[in-house]
């Protein structure tokens, strides 16, 4: 896709469609009064007849008369004057998503609606441009090779910047935008990728394309050598399929290297490529939707390249446990002890709760790597899916300070997080007749519980990312289609860019 950011007047730029932000009511003054002169009065005339109301992602096309595009999408932000990043992302895709099934190449967005989100004009560029990227991803093409109703591909990006913008910052940050959205795509592409299609092994060599293309290091763990090294939590659970386990670990920068801001990050993504439940099987009831509980292990991966491609050589670890949870003779049993790479005995309660089994030892191991401060990212619960919906993303921190630096880098991102807190007591209903801990205990709290358990397998500051809510959508949003929504992303990349070098 072609970027280019102009300071030239909304109706003086030539695309096949020209987007306009209608925020709050229509008020036909100014530019948006002389766009819809040109046009004829087609605008007012849609108000008029009801269209333009300002509820948000709703959306007319007209057409453009004197206009120099061919078309007009407006597009609602809401009843509000304040659009925060996440919507001037949606914005973006919701401009995408509306045009599908529709033919356009290029496509003009005018962005001084929206240049009063915080920090200005260049990175409402930015955050426009990943929308938009994002906004072209349709799970439907990943195995059908026509599909009519897929949101265009668009050739020509153009982005009208309001008149004493900086044009050259504006560029950077689109330029940028478009990095972060296609690496967003890369995670719901795999994430979505069904479980008879990725298995730990494909998965374990789409990193290794990933990594070969983007000049990664790049190290993948099978049964033999997992076994060999201790890792039972993971071992437990990768078992039990035929087909085996792969502990994948990517690295840019050197073992151990510290980063701008003095750490080593790892990021850590939970690679259930399909959560059966396995002994303590599942109702079918969405069970299909379990190929999905690889999402973090997607994300850690995609994000590393975004990454590799933004700030190539920043320090940073990635590591993606990539298992398959199923029943079977090989299976962990309700009851089975296992000992973790860090030691513990864990006392496997239920073997439903796979995602921390393998993120425990995941964690370990990046520590022995090297890492001084951890995120994981996991489809962990049903729970926080139920607490928070597929919005927002439930966070546990043990560090005041790095949760606060982490949630800061969702608000960079503009994604949404709501902090929980890891309950000490609970552990007290997580202790075992034979080992040390039980990866499950008890219905009640099972949210925080499961952020106590993952505590266990860690020494270093850490942030546990619980995206079983906001990993990917049921039904399709006005800014997406259903399936696997990118989400953290932006996140983890806006954190791994903090300790980049200083250009
Ligand atoms: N992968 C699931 C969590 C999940 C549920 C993700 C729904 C997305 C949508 C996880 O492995 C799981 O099965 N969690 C159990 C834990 C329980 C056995 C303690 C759950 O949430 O029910
Ligand atoms: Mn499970
Ligand atoms: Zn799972």
């Amino acid at each position: 896709m072609r970027l280019r950011v102009t300071t030239d007047q909304p109706w003086d730029v030539a695309a096949d469609v020209l987007v306009i932000p209608i925020v709050g009511e229509p008020v036909f003054e100014g530019p948006l009064g002389e766009i819809d002169r040109r046009a004829s009065g087609e605008l007012k005339a849609l108000a008029a007849f009801g269209e333009l109301r300002p509820k948000r992602f709703t959306s007319s096309i007209a057409a453009s008369g004197g206009v120099r595009a061919a078309r007009l999408l407006t597009i609602s932000a809401g009843p509000t004057n304040d659009i925060d990043r996440e919507l001037a992302v949606r914005l973006g895709s919701a401009a995408l998503h509306r045009l599908a099934g529709r033919h356009a190449a290029s496509l003009a967005v005018w962005l001084e609606p929206l240049a009063g989100v915080d920090g200005g004009a260049e990175l409402v560029a930015g955050l426009v441009a990943r929308g938009v990227v994002e906004g072209m991803f349709d799970p439907k093409t990943i195995y059908v090779d026509d599909v009519p109703t897929a949101p265009p591909a668009i050739e020509e990006l153009v982005l009208i910047a309001p008149a004493g913008t900086d044009a050259a910052a504006s560029t950077k940050a689109a330029e940028r935008g478009v990095i972060m959205g296609e690496g967003a795509n890369l995670a719901r592409s795999l994430a979505n990728r069904s479980a008879n299609d990725v298995s730990p092994e494909v998965l374990a060599e789409e990193a290794y394309t990933l990594a070969r293309k983007h000049g990664l290091w790049i190290d993948v763990i099978g049964p033999d050598k997992a076994t060999e090294l201790g890792m039972g939590m993971f071992m437990a659970v990768g078992r039990g399929s035929d087909n085996p386990p792969r502990m994948i670990v990517m690295r840019s920068g050197k073992k151990g290297e510290l980063d701008a801001a003095g750490r080593h990050l790892a990021i850590i993504g939970k690679g259930v490529c399909f959560d059966s439940g396995g002994i303590s099987l599942k109702p079918p009831e969405r069970m299909e939707e379990m190929k999905m509980d690889k999402t973090g292990a997607c994300t850690v991966i995609a994000a590393i390249a975004t990454v590799a491609r933004l700030a190539p050589g920043t320090p940073l670890l990635a590591v993606a446990p990539a298992v398959e949870n199923m029943p079977g003779p090989h299976s962990s049993r309700p009851g089975d002890m296992v000992k973790a790479l860090n030691g513990k005995w864990v006392d496997i309660i239920n073997t439903d709760a796979e995602g921390r089994l393998i993120l425990g030892d995941a964690m370990t191991y990046a520590e022995r790597l090297g890492a001084t401060h951890l995120v994981d990212v996991a489809t962990l619960t049903g729970a926080v899916s139920r607490a928070l919906g597929d919005l927002v993303t439930g966070a546990f921190g043990t560090d005041p300070a790095w949760t606060g630096e982490v949630l800061a880098a969702g608000a960079r991102a503009g994604e949404r997080y709501w902090q929980l807190p890891l309950v000490d007591e609970y552990l007290t209903e997580m202790e075992s007749w034979y080992g040390d801990v039980v990866n499950t205990g008890g219905a009640e709290g099972g949210l925080v519980k499961s952020g106590l358990f993952l505590r266990e397998f860690v020494t270093k500051p850490w942030v546990h990312l619980d995206i079983a809510g906001t990993a990917y959508y049921r039904k399709a949003k006005p800014w997406a289609a259903r399936g696997a929504s990118g989400a953290s992303h932006a996140t983890l990349v806006e954190l791994a860019l903090a300790g980049a070098a200083p250009a």
